[in-house]
């Protein structure tokens, strides 16, 4: 995997956050390994402190193994007035997870984020690329099922 993810960038520091989001794209438990960062800081010939700088810098990385269906749920102004609390509260009954925790069998995250740019669409969440609007509690449990038959 890192042979091919490399290839397609220059050996450059400014390369560094591609490279990152695209190994942890590609990673079945979607995170950066040590192995990763190990392997990253030989290629930019950078020291693994510098990496984990911008790993702890950037919410969108995790250096934690996550489920296969990340969840993140918007949790800006105009979402949290149309009911990112009820919504939050439903899923994370669901999933019997608090934020940031994986399900058991492994097959879900729980994240909040800021806004995801459909805020005419509010409450919204992602599930990895798939986003979902208008969100009511009812709406977010045929969502989870959805995901759950799929597995
Ligand atoms: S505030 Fe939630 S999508 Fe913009």
């Amino acid at each position: 995997m890192y042979k091919e993810i490399f290839s397609k960038y220059e050996p450059t520091k400014d390369n560094l956050i591609y490279i990152l989001h695209e190994i942890q794209d590609k990673h079945p438990q979607h995170y950066i390994s040590e192995d990763a960062v190990d392997k990253v800081a030989e290629y930019l010939k950078v020291p693994a402190n510098h990496i984990y700088g911008v790993l702890t810098f950037y919410t969108m990385y995790s250096t934690t193994p996550r489920g296969k269906n990340i969840i993140r749920l918007c949790e800006s102004p105009p979402c949290y007035i149309k009911g990112t609390v009820n919504i939050l509260r439903k899923l994370k009954a669901l999933l019997d997870v608090e934020i940031g925790e994986t399900t058991k069998d492994g097959h879900f995250t729980l994240e909040l984020c800021a806004c995801l740019g459909v805020c005419g669409n509010a409450p919204v969440m992602m599930i990895n690329e798939d986003v979902y609007g208008d969100l009511t509690e009812e709406k977010v449990e045929d969502i989870i099922e959805k995901y759950r038959r799929a597995k």
